[in-house]
């Protein structure tokens, strides 16, 4: 952000904190107020967010709200968990909007911390095995993404100290990774998985939408619709049908191409195999764009 921009973003904060909203930029601000909360027993629930807030975004506060006394959201672009460099500096920045949206939904508290805040120069990432969660779909096309999510929301969670966080359905790789990270590491933070929220013509909301062209955008709700049409399928041929199906009716819009198209067990990410018969199957999927990588997943019920 250039000189005037952070001015900028400066006064804005000076604003908000006279009146309602507190934004912290450091570490030790944001504690200081927390601790505040803490000491009265209140209740913090935590919103992690990369800005470029949206509708599902402010979703997350509302639930958080309603769970919790106090809602802090964290606006942070984690340099870690790009493997593409072009995708950082691309990724859609807009603190002042993104401020004002979370002061009208009544959140209490923001974290908007720089990078230097975060990370300490050549510190390494968490290291934890997650296995297949962070391997397949995702992983393998960001190799290194989840290591660095991982990363980020440990750290955060350490800032923060909350009893609930909320995450997107949106992000399910995420989801199962961050449950894991919750696991092994032990924070004593509750991860409340909230459904995705979708345009009116079935797109799940993302910050990256942003960067979509008309024609783009105009393609893009057909994801969602074939992802739904599997379940005419699904349970009646074989799932290697019912991708095979998916697929070709998202590569035939000229926008689109199916990146990774998979039906896996929710819990484990492991692709269900052609003579297993679960309850429940997840969808998940990746398409690329000439601009933004879109992904969404559905769940299918098979019994
Ligand atoms: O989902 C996101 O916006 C990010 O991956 C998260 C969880 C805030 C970590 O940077």
């Amino acid at each position: 952000m250039n000189s005037v921009g952070t001015e900028m973003i400066n006064m804005i904060i000076i604003a908000l904190n006279r009146y309602s909203m507190h934004t912290s930029k450091t570490v030790s601000d944001l504690n200081y107020h927390l601790d505040f909360e803490r000491e009265k027993g209140q209740k913090i629930g935590f919103v992690p967010t990369m800005g470029a807030l949206h509708q599902g975004h402010l979703s997350l506060v509302t639930q958080a709200k309603a769970e919790c006394d106090k809602v802090v959201c964290s606006i942070f672009v984690n340099p870690t968990q790009f493997n593409d460099i072009k995708d950082l500096e691309q990724y859609p920045r807009m603190p002042a909007a993104d401020m004002a949206m979370l002061n009208e939904a009544g959140c209490h508290f923001v974290f908007l911390p720089e990078v230097k805040e975060i990370y300490t120069a050549g510190e390494p990432l968490l290291d934890i095995n997650f296995g297949a969660l962070e391997n397949t779909m995702e992983g393998t096309y960001r190799p290194g993404h989840f290591r660095g999510v991982a990363t980020v929301v440990d750290k955060l969670f350490r800032i923060v100290k909350p009893s609930k966080a909320y995450f997107g359905e949106k992000d399910f790789q995420q989801l199962a990774v961050i449950r894991r990270m919750e696991q092994l590491k032990s924070h004593s933070v509750e991860i409340v998985g909230c459904p995705t929220l979708r345009e009116n013509d079935g797109l799940a909301m993302s910050s990256r939408n942003l960067l979509l062209t008309p024609e783009q955008r105009e393609a893009a709700p057909l994801i969602y619709k074939a992802l739904m049409e599997g379940n005419d399928f699904i349970g009646q041929v074989p799932f290697s049908t019912v991708k095979a199906k998916v697929i070709e009716k998202i590569n035939a819009n000229p926008f689109l191409k199916v990146q990774y198209f998979d039906i896996v067990h929710p819990d484990t990410l492991i692709t269900i195999k052609e003579d297993e018969y679960p309850a429940i199957a997840q969808g998940c999927i990746a398409v690329l764009t000439s601009g933004p990588r879109l992904i969404d997943n559905v769940t299918y019920r098979l019994q």
